[in-house]
């Protein structure tokens, strides 16, 4: 199959393009990528006009995201989670262990990568458990997780129990090239907390986790990166102590990387009472924090700090959030809205330009996985998306494809949004609400 993508603006940091090109796409690949293709040098071709004002990047890559399956299937599927995931434009996921069983040997990791060559709609990435049923005791078989396709380890949902089981997942993972991605907490200090530990958790009698939970346990992993000279990568980052101890590590050499979810730079801890007082769909792990905090991860990814943009996508049924704060799960779902939220808040108000917004989003999230995309060098797999940046969007939680709608967003309108997502070179998501978008489904 061979496509000519016509008349858009390319954004592709890694190759250092940002201007009119046209991308001919060959056999799943990028063949060509020159200022003007002419029909006629590309024989057989379909010409794809892109719509006015789309912006042509290399598919987005979305390193943290739960998609449930194997069992929590009434929460999401691979198949549900993957439909979300192009419809936010991302050609490629990397989904966390904490499935039922854990995804902590080649069994499992098989059956995820099974599900998702059904689905055939974003790529999936599985990452593979630190420990053998994330209990914090006993390493998994690294080895044969990397061999099965994992491409990166994570006990995510729980921090890395103790020093020595992180120093001994370092050593391993980093033979086969692989990072450790750590959901730093310190389990003393979370305790029983269920909101950041601040005024408005007081204010509504909620038991409090301190930002020292996380702090601590990313100033922990960075000493022993350090140690290991392995790669350490912190998930879902938010508090500004830990951003502070990341420019440290990597001031001083240290294999570490961070990323941050588009609800820690866009909410803070006051959305704990404004506008739905208890709201469940605030509740995450880590929490929203206070505004110091919202405005470093701001900072951080204006100064290069922080490397990647991550939805944390952890999608929870209604009648698990319709409870008690107390007692909800913790999470949002975010593959849906993450690209509004980041044109609306970080590009268009001129924090980010278009060429950090992809770095975050796809250039970077590929390079600390090591996966094949992430560009669109002649030769990378065809993996696109169309942005529409001042495309009208209305979040509604109703219609979102993810199997779950715990989303704080619902009702929110932004600009910015995705015209259609390309994998392999096939069209797998188009925005029917973008005109013109239906001639990339051509
Ligand atoms: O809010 C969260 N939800 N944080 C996590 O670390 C885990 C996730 C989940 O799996 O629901």
């Amino acid at each position: 199959m061979k496509r000519l993508f016509k008349g858009g603006r390319v954004v592709d940091p890694a190759t250092g393009r940002d201007g009119r090109f046209d991308v001919l796409v060959e056999d799943g690949r990028i063949g060509r990528i020159a200022t003007d293709i002419a029909p006629a040098d590309a024989p057989g071709a379909t010409v794809v006009p892109v719509p006015a004002g789309g912006i042509v990047c290399p598919g987005l890559i979305d390193m943290h995201v739960h998609l449930r399956e194997p069992g929590q299937e009434h929460k999401e599927t691979v198949a549900s989670g993957t439909a979300a995931a192009v419809a936010g434009g991302f050609t490629a996921v990397a989904c966390m262990p904490n499935t039922t069983p854990i995804n902590d040997n080649a069994g499992v990791t098989a059956y995820m990568l099974r599900k998702a060559a059904e689905a055939n709609l974003a790529r999936v990435y599985p990452i593979g458990a630190v420990s053998k049923g994330s209990a914090g005791e006993e390493l998994a078989d690294i080895g044969e997780l990397h061999e099965a396709g994992c491409v990166a380890i994570s006990d995510d949902g729980k921090p890395v129990a103790t020093a020595l089981l992180m120093r001994r997942a370092l050593e391993y993972a980093g033979m086969f090239g692989m990072p450790v991605i750590d959901h730093c907490e310190d389990p003393s200090l979370k305790g029983e907390g269920v909101a950041h530990e601040g005024y408005h958790a007081s204010a509504l009698g909620l038991r409090g986790i301190p930002n020292a939970s996380e702090e601590i346990v990313v100033h922990r992993d960075i000493v022993l990166a350090g140690l290991t000279g392995a790669a350490f990568h912190v998930a879902h980052m938010s508090a500004r102590g830990s951003l502070d101890a990341v420019r440290y590590g990597k001031s001083r050499g240290v294999k570490v990387t961070c990323e941050v979810t588009p609800h820690h730079f866009v909410l803070t801890d006051e959305a704990l009472r404004d506008p739905v007082p208890y709201d469940t769909n605030v509740k995450m792990n880590p929490p929203l924090c206070e505004a110091a905090d919202r405005d470093a991860m701001l900072q951080g990814i204006v100064d290069g700090t922080i490397d990647a943009i991550a939805t944390d996508h952890a999608p929870h049924h209604a009648d698990e959030k319709r409870v008690e704060f107390d007692r909800a799960p913790f999470g949002i779902v975010g593959l849906e809205t993450a690209v509004p939220l980041v044109f609306d808040r970080l590009v268009h108000p001129g924090h980010i330009t278009l060429r950090r917004m992809v770095e975050l989003l796809s250039t970077n999230p590929a390079r600390i996985l090591r996966l094949p995309g992430g560009t669109l060098a002649e030769g990378a797999p065809a993996d696109l998306t169309i942005l529409a940046p001042d495309l009208p969007v209305a979040i509604e939680a109703a219609r979102l494809r993810s199997k779950s709608k715990n989303t704080p967003f619902d009702g929110w309108q932004l600009r910015g949004g995705v015209a259609a997502t390309i994998v392999g070179g096939r069209t797998v998501y188009v925005n029917d609400a973008v005109a013109g978008a239906d001639a990339l489904g051509a």
